[in-house]
């Protein structure tokens, strides 16, 4: 196997939603879109704008992986104008909410977000009176509208996510909630769920009731582009959240060590272009892999797929370097790698990854191994200069993405600038 190569799709293909077969140079020309998470809202322009009906079904709400409040509020900001008054929600540290009267469809290009909701309040008592005609109707107008934002795979089924949703009464909201929309009722199985709850928003009826209802046919955190999982992958909104706190732009020099199915490299490349960008594995199964969520998003010419250890220097892939930003999700020590040995690769790491940094270079680490982080930053702090940390969750575990700047004034390796 050749240490360096350009990438090989293999495995199942779905065209990337929103990416329409860009590879590196159309990914540098696709501007704003390119901060979407690979989906493709289409766009109707005889149709009326799908959103609310009512100032009462202005709200939504978005939840996230905890501890990524932050970012996801700057997310929000940069691409929805600076919506107004965004505020948790109560009791949780999972969601936001806010008002939003646009069309929903520009929530559907949020990346640090696992899923936006349109939040219905109601003022009665039960969930029995939604089956009256006005109530029944808003909801079946949401329903129609989450169909048409979501044109490339519209969902063709609900279900319901309340307690009691196996009564007869949640039977026949079913069922007329079908006829009115047009969309099955499947329980539990149906493509959208429709949360029911009683109202916790402060300034919806204290004993009413809310509805959500998501806005895409499935999370966006199930990225269009992964036709190939591997285990140990990142969230692709967390992966996203590494790529913004970053700062990406467009000039930036970009590698992914230890890159696994890509994850981190194609997110920063869907939040930015890049002049630039490295993808590096020791593992060629997972290279395969790699390759094939690369070509699904329209990145397959946009990035150089390399089949190295990252510990050993001189390597064909350092010749593309220095970077301006890496990026890294080493072994957790669970599904992947071994406890014993990672912190020999978390040092290895940081110095490897120092050696290809230009100078003031961004990297960001993503792992769960915090305790030997920690020892392995207090060993490289002539290397590395901590900017941040952000606690995660992530599939059962509270990981951490550590961001660090590149020192000035030692020797830097990879070739000229
Ligand atoms: C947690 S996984 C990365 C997952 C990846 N972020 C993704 O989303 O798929 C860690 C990866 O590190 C790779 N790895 C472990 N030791 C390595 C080394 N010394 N050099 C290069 N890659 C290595 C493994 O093959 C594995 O793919």
């Amino acid at each position: 196997m050749p240490p360096s190569r350009t990438p090989r799709s293999s495995g199942r293909r779905r065209p990337a939603a929103g990416s329409r077969g860009a590879g590196f140079r159309g990914a540098a020309g696709r501007g704003r879109a390119a901060a979407s998470t690979g989906r493709s809202a289409g766009t109707s322009a005889s149709r009326p704008r799908p959103g609310p009906t009512s100032t009462a079904d202005r709200r939504v709400e978005v939840v996230f992986a905890p501890g990524l409040e932050q970012l996801v509020r700057e997310e929000l900001t940069a691409r929805l104008g600076h919506p107004r008054a965004v505020r948790p929600v109560p009791g949780r540290d999972d969601s936001l909410f806010f008002d939003y009267a646009d069309s929903w469809r520009r929530l559907l290009d949020l990346g640090t977000v696992v899923a936006p909701f349109a939040v219905l309040p109601f003022a009665v008592p039960r969930p029995k009176s939604l089956l009256s005609g006005e109530h029944l109707a808003r909801l079946a107008h949401t329903l129609r509208a989450v169909r048409r934002i979501n044109a490339d795979a519209p969902p063709a089924s609900f279900r319901f996510e309340a307690a009691g949703r196996d009564s007869s009464v949640f039977q026949r909201l079913g069922e007329e909630l079908a006829a009115a929309s047009g969309l099955r009722h499947v329980p539990g199985e149906g493509d959208l769920p429709l949360r029911f709850r009683r109202a916790v928003h402060p300034d919806h009826p204290r004993d009413g009731w809310e509805v959500l209802v998501r806005l895409s046919t499935r999370p966006l955190s199930d990225r269009p582009w992964r036709v190939r999982d591997v285990p140990g992958a990142a969230g692709a909104p967390i992966a996203r959240a590494m790529a913004l706190l970053t700062r990406p732009v467009p000039r930036d020099r970009v590698v992914n060590l230890m890159c696994g199915s890509g994850t981190l490299l194609v997110e920063r490349l869907l939040a930015a272009p890049a002049r630039r960008a490295v993808a590096v594995d020791a593992d060629a199964a997972v290279l395969d892999a790699c390759a094939a969520n690369l070509a699904a998003a329209g990145l397959a010419d946009a990035v150089t797929v390399a089949e190295a250890d990252i510990r050993e220097p001189g390597r064909a892939w350092e010749a593309s370097g220095p970077f301006d930003v890496v990026l890294a999700d080493p072994p957790w020590g669970t599904l992947v790698g071994d406890h014993a040995r990672n912190e020999a690769l978390h040092l290895a790491l940081l110095e490897r990854a120092h050696a290809v940094a230009a100078p003031g270079a961004r990297l960001a680490v993503l792992t769960h191994e915090v305790r030997q982080m920690e020892r392995c930053l207090a060993a490289t702090g002539r290397l590395w200069e901590p900017v941040g940390e952000t606690r995660v969750f992530q599939k059962g575990h509270h990981p951490r993405i550590y961001l660090l700047r590149a020192r000035h004034g030692e020797r830097h390796g990879g070739g000229a600038a």
